[in-house]
This record gives structure tokens, C-alpha cells and sequence, in this order.
């Protein structure tokens, strides 16, 4: 397949795991992840992303339900690839399925999937998600052996990691933040190359986005932690309305 001559339209997934983690922190009902999640979706998100962590430590069961019952826009269910989660999937058969790697003790979800290490079992673990009519999500790094596993098993998306970037951008180590952004731009080309849908995600904010946004390979991005973390400030529709607008000026021809 070839690469995509100009970059076409870009999603945004708004993740709303965030608004579950202030809620938990109470243990209360609010703040309300569907009413975010609603809110978004008012503000132009394309699609929700949410994901139930076998901890539960922010989204639960009862957020997807609610999610999965009154949202209007795709839902993208981030999981971990065991028997529970898939189970969970396949009553709910959301729009998609993003399988992550899931350490109890990390505080977010640190790498990507192994997915080279555990082609197999993973080839089967997805087999009855793609029958049930989910888009098969793979999150993982940019490493050619991943990528080309996750074609291989059938998934039909890749999601590339980009916490990784986003920390040495944070850390101010500027060359190998570049070094690992045209990795990233090589993996974007890769999975497309090989007919996988390309998104991305991990850590984007408004400082970030925009080298991202501009991999002409990418048609989604899933933000979250940023997002919610500067709607204390300005709100979420403004949140989102900005983060919407970077993304779209990075994909202007002779864009910085
Ligand atoms: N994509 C995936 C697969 C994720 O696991 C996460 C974090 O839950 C995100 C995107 C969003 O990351 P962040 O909250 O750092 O924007």
C-alpha cells in the first residue's frame, strides 16, 4: 500500500479515565465519567476511549455499561488481554478493542505490547473480538518485529505508543526526543505499508501533539490525561476545541 500522498482527516479520541480517577479519589459518584464523556462528544471528539484496568482503579464496570449504552460516537475500549476483559468485550461488543500491557504496580500503561513475544496466543485471543465485530487495536512501540506481528495476527490497527517521546520532550533531551519521533514516523509508514490502520497516543499535550498530528499515516489520536488535566483550567470544550485546532494546523501543508 502506498503512503497516503497528503494527510487526510484526523480523529481525536478523548480518554476519560481521568475523570473516574478524581471520582475514585472520594469514592463517591462525581465528578461523572459519562458526563464527560457526553460533554466531549459535544465538543467534537470523535470518538471515547476508556480503560477498565483489572484494578479498577478508575473506570469500572459500570462506567462502560453506561458508556456503551449512551454514547453516540464510537467507543474504544482499552483492556488488558485476558479472559475477563474479552468476556467484558464481547457483551458490550464495543466499536473497538485496544489491547494494552497492564502491570499492577505502574501508574499508567508504561510500553507497549509484546506482541512479537505472544503471537499465538494473542492470534487467538483476538480471534472471537474481530468475529464479534470489534477493530482490533494493538498498542505498541515502533519496533519493525512488533509491527509486523500485529499484521500478521490480524489485527486492524496499531496504535503507537508515544509516552516514550513525550518524556524525553518533557526532560528536555531534545536529540534523542527527535531521534524517537522519526522512529515513530518510520513506524507509521511501516504499519500503513502493510495495511494497518495507524493511530497514536500516550502523554500528547498541546506542546507535543503537533509532530505527531502531522505522521500523514496517523488518522487518530487518543488524548486523555492532558485533556482533563487542563479542563481545571479552561474547561473541557476549550480543552478539546484547542487540542482539535493544533491537530489540524500540523496538517497544514508547510506546517512548522
Ligand atoms: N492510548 C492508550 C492505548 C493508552 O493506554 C492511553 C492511556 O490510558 C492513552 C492513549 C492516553 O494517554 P494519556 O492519558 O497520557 O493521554
Amino acid at each position: 500500500m502506498p503512503s497516503p500522498a497528503f494527510a487526510g482527516p484526523l480523529r481525536l479520541g478523548v480518554n476519560i479515565d481521568h475523570v473516574a480517577t478524581i471520582r475514585n479519589a472520594r469514592g463517591g459518584d462525581y465528578p461523572d465519567p459519562l458526563r464527560a464523556a457526553l460533554m466531549a462528544e459535544g465538543a467534537g471528539a470523535d470518538g471515547i476511549t476508556a480503560h477498565l484496568r483489572e484494578d479498577r482503579r478508575h473506570i469500572r464496570d459500570g462506567d462502560i455499561e453506561t458508556l456503551a449504552a449512551q454514547l453516540t460516537v464510537p467507543l474504544n475500549f482499552e483492556m488488558a488481554a485476558t479472559p475477563e476483559m474479552q468476556a467484558i468485550a464481547l457483551r458490550h461488543r464495543p466499536h473497538a478493542v485496544c489491547i494494552v500491557p497492564e502491570r499492577r504496580e505502574e501508574r499508567t500503561t508504561e510500553g507497549g505490547l509484546d506482541v512479537a513475544g505472544d503471537e499465538a496466543r494473542l492470534a487467538d485471543y483476538i480471534a472471537p473480538l474481530r468475529e464479534a465485530g470489534c477493530r482490533v487495536s494493538l498498542f505498541i512501540g515502533h519496533e519493525p518485529r512488533q509491527i509486523y506481528s500485529a499484521a500478521r495476527i490480524g489485527a486492524a490497527v496499531v496504535e503507537l505508543h508515544t509516552g516514550h517521546y513525550c518524556d524525553l520532550h518533557a526532560e528536555g533531551r531534545l536529540a534523542e526526543r527527535d531521534a524517537e519521533l522519526a522512529a515513530l514516523a518510520d513506524g507509521a509508514r511501516h504499519a500503513h505499508a502493510l495495511g494497518l490502520e495507524v493511530h497514536a497516543g500516550h502523554g500528547l499535550s498541546f506542546d507535543t501533539v503537533r509532530p505527531v498530528a502531522a505522521f500523514p499515516e496517523v488518522v487518530e489520536l487518543n488524548i486523555g490525561h492532558f485533556l482533563i488535566s487542563e479542563a481545571i483550567f479552561i474547561g473541557l470544550p476549550a480543552a478539546i476545541a484547542r487540542m482539535r485546532r493544533e491537530m489540524i494546523d500540523a496538517r497544514k501543508p508547510g506546517a512548522p
